[in-house]
């Protein structure tokens, strides 16, 4: 009896551990790939190439991300940008009426760790008070002096670069349904900006900023805006922001080099500012994603790729600021295809650090060279 119940028993038990295990590999793991808690400095490892940079808060919002993060994630940055804070609708959402307590902070912080400021932005389409484009091109230039005077010129000599005009081209020409295209009624506003950034701080770097920018169309729009517009020649353009809102597929290394080769070959310097890689391609109908192993190791590759092409061209690049640090706070979250949709969570995984605030494997492959 006992002889022939045996087989019987352990057939079941092998069947009742096969099953189980297909089912855990068939689950995605219910908790994020561990982080690590122990990491490089990232900013004095890249110091002779660049500074490491991060888009932060100063407090508007409700968040201050010096006091935020754990000290030893801040510090890992040697250079820092206000994510919101300094734009025109939230530093002078009144006319005359400046709030400069975030910008203070970011700018302050940052010295105090011997880290150096981008300015983000002077001029924009977007996040832009009303009251400022209102009214004649005349009443507006004014408006923008004033604008660019105030804030550039109470950081003068404290930024290292500004972005002076961010996003005044489509794929094709000009943004002629910005508010500053309509209310002058040609680009010429842009050669004002630069204009009154130079008068308020002729030490900073002045920068055009955009996304899209190694898409070969948009490349050649913003090559012949320069040219047209002389803004290297008279109005003092030093160099080329590339937003770098990517993803894990797009945009090719080849594509990359083209862009910085394009700048360069302008005798224009090349920043990366807004930089992190969108797990979901843009694509606001993919549920949310956990962050597996395969997913940390494909995040992990294709930085490593990125930081190896910048640490090639380190002559040519002057920045490569991430906008944001860790995976708890990025617009990525909350942003999908091409408009808001604040009310709406999906967790996305762009940063160097994770919800635990963790350096994540991809950052310690890009302090691994
Ligand atoms: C984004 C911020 O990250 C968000 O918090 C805000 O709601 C909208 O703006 N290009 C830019 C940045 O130049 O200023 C934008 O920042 C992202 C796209």
């Amino acid at each position: 009896m006992r002889k022939n119940a045996r087989p019987m028993y352990w057939a079941t038990a092998a069947l009742i551990l096969v099953f189980s295990f297909g089912c855990d590999l068939l689950s995605p793991p219910k908790e994020p790939a561990t982080g690590f808690t122990e990491f490089g400095n990232i900013g004095e490892l890249y110091e002779s190439y660049f500074p490491i940079g991060a888009a932060v808060s100063g407090g508007e919002y409700g968040t201050n991300s010096f006091t935020y993060y754990p000290a030893n994630v801040v510090s890992v940055f040697s250079s820092f940008v206000a994510e919101n804070c300094m734009k025109p609708a939230l530093i002078q959402p009144e006319e005359g009426t400046f709030e400069w307590d975030a910008a203070d902070v970011i700018v302050d912080a940052a010295e105090a760790r011997g880290a150096v400021v981008r300015g983000h932005t002077l001029v924009w389409h977007s996040q832009s008070p009303a009251w400022m484009t209102a009214g004649t091109k005349e009443e507006a230039r004014a408006r923008m002096r004033a604008h660019i005077l105030a804030v550039a010129g109470r950081y003068t000599g404290r930024i290292s670069a500004w972005d002076v005009v961010n996003e005044a081209v489509t794929d094709y020409g000009y943004r002629t349904d910005s508010p500053w295209y309509t209310v002058y009624g040609d680009a010429s506003y842009i050669q004002d900006a630069f204009d009154y950034a130079y008068e308020a701080d002729p030490d900073a770097k002045l920068f055009y900023n955009d996304y899209g920018v190694v898409n070969a169309s948009k490349r050649n729009t913003i090559k012949n805006m320069i040219t047209e517009l002389r803004l290297k020649e008279d109005h003092h353009l030093a160099g080329v922001g590339i937003q770098a809102h990517w993803n894990l597929n797009w945009p090719s290394l080849n594509e990359i080099q083209a862009t910085i080769d394009t700048f360069s070959d302008m005798g224009l310097e090349v920043q990366f500012t807004e930089l992190d890689i969108d797990v979901y391609g843009g694509d606001g109908s993919i549920a949310e994603k956990v962050l597996t192993d395969d997913l940390e190791e494909a995040l992990a590759d294709r930085y490593g790729e990125i930081f190896a092409l910048f640490r090639q061209n380190a002559e040519k690049i002057t920045n490569v600021t991430f906008w944001g640090i860790a995976d708890d706070h990025t617009w990525l979250n909350r942003f999908w295809d091409s408009t808001y949709h604040n009310d709406e969570f999906r967790q996305n995984y762009p940063m160097p650090f994770n919800t635990n605030h963790e350096a994540k494997r991809l950052y310690m492959r890009i302090t691994d060279f």
